[in-house]
């Protein structure tokens, strides 16, 4: 058996959960605040502000750039809700974007229209085609908030995402190359208005201990993940450097048909490694049947949400993306071996393919 993902709780993070329990507040202890210093370091930023979810690092973010109803924002329509989301939480519009289908990220070019800011998801941790959002965002004069939220680490020519648009978002969900055990989220930039009006936001918009001037949220991170999350991002690296080796084996080991979708233009950091193949749900039956667990991310674009129909989008790659994508294990405690077998079922499923073709030609 593999199981599509796994994940330690370790003895370094109970003692570091204990600790931060005993000696801190719980909310706003030490920890935040070292973590929160730690995470930038490790980015490149100047400032990073904790938050309880991914979800709310992207909401703050908007509205600390001024983005409401009269606002319109772009982002990708091949990501998770979350990254459309927020844009609708600010009452502005959402513009969705089709997808370059090699590595799933966002093809700026799929649209005209003028935005008041642009949200590039570095999904699956490939990094987007960063140079491509850039020049849009600075033909339009508008900010670019980085969904980082699968890629801690990722580096686009040279640089930490994240660290690349006026603000990155990261999650610490369960799944995440990163965890804080639980929800959690992070908020980075240079720009240090920013960096106040978030911290602001995140606290019921406080402006001194007994004053409040804006209209703000409880989304803080609580102490306890802070300690979690300080444990993880010391091993981030040796995470990610695994996830890449995991990424190297499949790359080896899968017929030639196989195509993983990537970005040779980045240094991703395998959130998800995720196979395209038109006989998708072949693989996945057989993977299944041979106790391999496998997901799809995501089996529905953005746009054919219940919550987004009305749009009435028609992103035709993205579409097409969806029916042929499979998201394989790929967790860092995976052996060589599962990656191998993994693979060989794969395999069986494409020759037994490529037989047939042979014989009805
Ligand atoms: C691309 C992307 N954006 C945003 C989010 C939202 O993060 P969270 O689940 O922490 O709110 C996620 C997480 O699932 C994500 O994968």
């Amino acid at each position: 058996m593999v199981k599509f993902f796994d994940t330690k709780f370790t003895n370094e993070m109970k003692i570091a959960v204990l600790d931060a329990l005993n000696n801190e507040k719980y909310v706003m202890g030490e920890s935040v605040f070292k973590f929160e210093e730690e995470f930038a370091n490790y980015i490149g930023t100047k400032y990073a502000i904790s938050v309880n979810s991914g979800n709310s690092a992207l909401q703050l973010s908007l509205i600390s750039l001024g983005i409401s109803e009269s606002s319109k924002v772009i982002t990708s329509t091949t990501s998770f809700i979350a990254s459309a989301n927020c844009i609708l939480a600010t009452g502005a519009s959402p513009i969705l974007c089709d997808i370059n289908e090699e590595d799933g990220n966002i093809d700026i070019n799929s649209t005209n229209e003028n935005c008041d800011a642009i949200i590039p998801v570095h999904i699956y941790g490939n990094p987007c085609d960063y140079e491509s959002v850039k020049a849009r965002a600075e033909q339009n004069k508008v900010p670019i908030v980085e969904d980082a939220c699968q890629a801690h680490g990722a580096l686009y020519k040279g640089k930490k995402v994240g660290s690349l648009g006026e603000v990155g978002c990261f999650s610490f969900y369960t799944t995440k190359n990163m965890t804080v055990c639980g929800d959690g989220g992070m908020i980075t930039t240079d720009n240090e208005e920013i960096a106040n009006m978030t911290r602001s936001l995140r606290d019921n918009g406080r402006k001194s201990p007994t004053e409040h001037d804006k209209l703000g949220f409880t989304m803080r991170l609580n102490t306890v993940s802070a300690a979690i999350g300080r444990v993880q991002l010391r091993h981030l690296d040796e995470m990610n450097k695994r996830k890449r080796e995991i990424a190297a084996i499949y790359r080896k080991n899968l017929d030639e048909d196989c195509i993983l979708t990537e970005n040779p233009k980045g240094e991703a950091v395998y959130h998800q490694i995720v196979l395209r193949h038109e006989k998708r749900n072949e693989i996945m039956e057989h993977l299944s049947k041979n106790d391999i667990g496998t997901m799809i991310h995501y089996p529905i674009p953005i746009h054919k949400q219940p919550l987004y129909e009305k749009f009435n989008y028609n992103l035709p790659k993205a579409e097409d993306f969806a029916q042929k994508i499979l998201s394989l294990p790929s967790y860092p405690a995976l052996t060589d071996e599962e990656v191998k077998i993994t693979c060989e079922k794969i395999n069986e499923v494409i020759i037994t393919f490529e037989k047939i073709q042979e014989v009805i030609k």
